[in-house]
């Protein structure tokens, strides 16, 4: 397999998010956002916390941009921090945080790599939060003049934008499952929390639209290619379910098919959060759907749980290979989700804007990393890419999840998905042995 099958034009790049890997937190104006809050709450996340400096991004990105290009990628995918750029949510710009993203962009011209910005990667000012967040509709207006500002101050430069990053996961864990920021729980959170998530969608996008000349716009979602345990009726039945809620909930609305309620009876009563014209307003034309892909997952029908009828089979109770967030190595999920995906009418364009491989990885004497297991897994998933695009399937980029270890969440720093090492306590950064393959693979 060779970099120049899938053509000059396609996009290699890597991905991160602010509040994993900026760091300064409290610092040149910022304001604490839902996850600085929830992070600092005794509990929710495994292991030490290192202070919050997290990578420090903040202070280094100059380094992890040479990093980027010592790798050979053109294109760098960043979220924008809303509480360092409106630490009051709404209302007046700190111009410092409007400067830090400035100096990233720029060094990332500098080195001819194509800044893509995310909107909101799940950090919600927590001045929001506190008057109900994702749950009060008057989000609808906070996120619209957020876009605007960010649009007004970067859309000179930044062409390639993503308004949101996976809502499902902010809204599922975040306000159904409460093991994300801000940490609700239940369907009286989620229901609000969801329909607001997806408005937000075509509201960024049209906002994105009128303000940035030339921009291609799209939005992320996370999915899993998803099999019955096997094919009875029953589970059958429960794996439809599954796709529904995990894979097809907030692209559907966008594309002007309203929510796939016939699957999930349980998000009924989302109808009440839906106001006369929301529906019209659900649909954007996006340029490109962002698709992240990690896994695929088994399901059984299981008559007692709670909503959904059915349950998960974890990879460790099916004896498969997993990664240490314990989810499978199955490379061929990634061609799945091209096809169902693409299969849209309405999708023009797919671009895969997260995927990767926690291991743990180990520095040797010599200071490298041989992570052989996510060298191999990056080498088995980039064939599936390439036979969707043989097959038809309009896939113009790749991004990697991530270009350094940093802060997964509520797994804390006990999870490495980087290409780059970093060290947690003295923020020295090494190229692992799988960042080594990139750097060949992209010559
Ligand atoms: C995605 C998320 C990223 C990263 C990754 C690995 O869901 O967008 O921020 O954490 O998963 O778990």
């Amino acid at each position: 397999m060779n970099q120049k099958q899938f053509g000059s034009d396609f996009k290699w790049g890597v991905t991160t998010a602010a509040y994993q890997i900026e760091g300064a937190n409290d610092c040149d104006g910022k304001s604490p956002s839902i996850w600085d809050t929830f992070a600092s709450k005794k509990g929710t996340i495994k292991g030490e916390l290192n202070d919050h400096h997290h990578c420090n991004h903040y202070n280094l990105y100059k380094e992890d941009v040479a990093l980027i290009n010592e790798m050979n990628f053109r294109n760098y995918r960043f979220s924008l921090a809303w509480s360092r750029i409106i630490p009051n949510g709404t209302g007046s710009i700190n111009y410092k945080g409007i400067d830090f993203y400035n100096r990233l962009i720029d060094e990332c011209l500098k080195h001819d790599i194509t800044p893509w910005a995310t909107l909101y990667h799940w950090d919600l000012p927590q001045t929001l939060q506190d008057k109900g967040g994702w749950t009060n509709r008057d989000v609808l207006n906070w996120f619209g003049e957020y876009a605007e500002k960010c649009a007004i101050h970067f859309g000179d430069r930044i062409k390639d934008w993503m308004v949101l990053n996976e809502p499902m996961v902010f809204t599922g864990a975040g306000h159904f499952l409460g093991y994300h920021a801000p940490g609700k729980r239940g369907l009286v959170n989620f229901l609000p929390a969801m329909h607001h998530a997806c408005m937000a969608q075509g509201i960024g996008g049209r906002i994105l639209r009128e303000n940035v000349p030339y921009a291609n716009i799209g939005t992320t979602y996370s999915c899993s290619h998803i099999e019955p345990v096997n094919y009875s009726p029953k589970n059958v039945a429960a794996a439809r379910r599954f796709n529904a809620l995990l894979n097809r909930l907030y692209i559907e609305p966008v594309l002007g098919m309203g929510y796939p309620l016939e699957e999930l009876n349980a998000l009924k009563k989302v109808e009440k959060h839906i106001k006369d014209d929301d529906e019209q307003r659900l649909a954007f034309d996006f340029d490109f759907i962002g698709v992240q892909n990690y896994t695929r997952e088994i399901v059984e029908n299981k008559w007692y749980m709670p909503y959904i009828n059915g349950k998960l089979i974890g990879a460790k109770e099916r004896g498969v290979p997993y990664t240490t967030m314990g989810w499978e190595v199955y490379p061929e999920s990634i061609y799945h989700m091209l096809h169902q995906f693409y299969s849209y009418k309405n999708v023009k364009e797919i671009i895969i804007t997260e995927n990767g491989a926690a291991f743990s990885d180990h520095v040797t004497k010599t200071n490298r990393i041989h992570d052989r297991r996510r060298t191999t897994y990056f080498k088995e998933v980039i064939p599936y890419i390439l036979k969707a695009k043989k097959e038809g399937v309009n896939v113009t980029g790749y991004f990697v999840w991530s270009l350094l270890d940093n802060f997964e969440w509520a797994e804390g720093f006990t999870q490495r998905f980087g290409l780059i090492h970093t060290n947690f306590d003295t923020q020295q950064r090494i190229m692992k042995d799988s960042g080594r393959w990139f750097k060949e693979f992209l010559k």
